[in-house]
């Protein structure tokens, strides 16, 4: 039996992961969970699965949580519960899905206490991919991916990388890929938000929209993989059944296929090197006789190149970008700016920030805080 801890508990990675538990009984138990500030969720998580341990950041929250929390499930508050929970000497197995930057210093603990971490907060690495990766190889730590592609580049590689010439990560170009980029300046946030593939939260809904989300998973594989940018390749992928592809120089190419469920990798991630029943459903490959793949356009996706570029520049740069990047997808989902200007805020928040040597989990804080000022600066400017 495993303890797992879950991070982000409320939101579409934490509900899938809990789904996956549910179908396991007898494998994993939830020791804690953590959440920003849905009390109401949270506490009918702990009714559902008795934790030991629930977090609510926010504190007003926990405060609700506290008054009718069940009998046995201890309500903490802040971002140094989160920390004790993901670190505590009873969890197995980390599930980090916070949202954002937000998901770093849990992430970090998590890891400096040598745990099985899943990881679906690719902000992480992005933020402080060679401090985490370092502190896994020092405590002993195991970072599993989560993020789909990841996950299938992950059980491509199980044999090893022995000729390993790239990986192609999939991508299924989002709501608006046969739109024209002219016409993406009007798009409103719950255009952006209908993803047609998955069910997800606001933020990475956005972020597929753009196709950061990709550059972010290129920056992502880059530190998981120990590939440089230009042996990452993507490739659109529009119904997400093929998660990637590691090519091999002998020419073989490997891959894995599924539905669009985060369920397959969540389970992976808690049963690896095992496999468990994860709830998806069988893949039917003869329903499936219209599998394309198509190359992306630079130009209408720019995140994705400026997440290349910032990967090529490196230091502080992939921070940087997912700092100018958050800021900018909140400012487009409470409509203060448009679609086409979360592109246009990050490359300029790229021109005027310095890059900075990031050799501290408090330098790449300070690296973010900065960073975000810079990107809020060139909104209020461009206003
Ligand atoms: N959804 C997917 O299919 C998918 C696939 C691959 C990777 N991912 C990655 O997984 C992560 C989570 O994505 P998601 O779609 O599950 O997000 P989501 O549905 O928006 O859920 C986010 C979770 O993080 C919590 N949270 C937000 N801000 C926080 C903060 N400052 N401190 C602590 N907790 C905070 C939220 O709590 P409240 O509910 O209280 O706000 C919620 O539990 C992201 O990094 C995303 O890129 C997601």
């Amino acid at each position: 039996m495993k303890n797992i801890s879950i991070l982000g508990a409320t939101g579409s990675i934490g509900l899938s992961t809990l789904n996956v538990i549910s179908s396991n009984p007898d494998k994993y138990k939830v020791f804690a969970l953590s959440a920003k500030s849905n009390w109401e969720k949270m506490l009918s998580l702990c009714t559902e699965f008795k934790p030991s341990y629930a977090v609510m950041v926010d504190p007003d929250a926990a405060a609700e949580l506290q008054k009718l929390a069940p009998e046995g499930v201890e309500v903490l508050s802040g971002i140094s519960a989160q920390n004790f929970i993901a670190s505590h000497k009873n969890t197995d197995y980390v599930m980090a899905a916070i949202v954002g930057s937000a998901g770093l210093a849990s992430t970090f603990s998590a890891v400096t206490a040598g745990k099985r971490v899943m990881l679906a907060n690719k902000e992480s690495l992005v933020l402080a991919g060679s401090l985490l990766i370092n502190a896994a190889k020092k405590y002993g730590a195991q970072l599993i991916p989560v993020d789909s592609e990841h996950s299938a580049i992950f059980q491509c590689l199980q044999a090893g990388t022995s000729g390993l010439k790239k990986v192609q990560l999939t991508a299924s170009g989002g709501p608006f890929l046969n739109k024209k980029l002219h016409s993406l300046g009007k798009v409103t946030p719950e255009q952006a938000c209908a993803h047609p593939n998955w069910k997800m939260g606001k933020k990475i809904s956005v972020d597929s929209a753009t196709m950061m989300n990709k550059g972010l998973e290129v920056i992502e594989a880059h530190f998981l993989f120990g590939l440089p940018a230009q042996h990452i390749e993507v490739v659109i992928h529009p119904q997400s059944i093929v998660h990637s592809f590691a090519y091999f120089t002998d020419g073989s190419v490997l891959s894995q296929l599924g539905l669009p469920d985060m369920r397959s990798a969540i389970s992976y991630a808690l049963s690896f090197p095992e496999r468990h029943p994860s709830g998806v459903e069988d893949l039917d490959l003869t329903k499936q006789n219209d599998l394309e793949f198509i190359a992306p356009d630079m130009q209408k996706f720019k995140c994705l190149e400026l997440a290349y570029s910032s990967l090529k520049n490196g230091d502080s740069s992939p921070a940087t970008l997912n700092a100018a990047n958050e800021i900018a997808v909140e400012a487009f989902l409470e409509n203060r700016i448009g679609f086409l200007d979360i592109s246009s805020t990050i490359e300029k928040t790229l021109l005027e920030a310095p890059i900075r040597v990031l050799d501290t989990l408090d330098s790449v804080m300070e690296n973010d805080r900065l960073s975000r000022q810079v990107a809020n600066s060139v909104i209020e400017s461009s206003a």
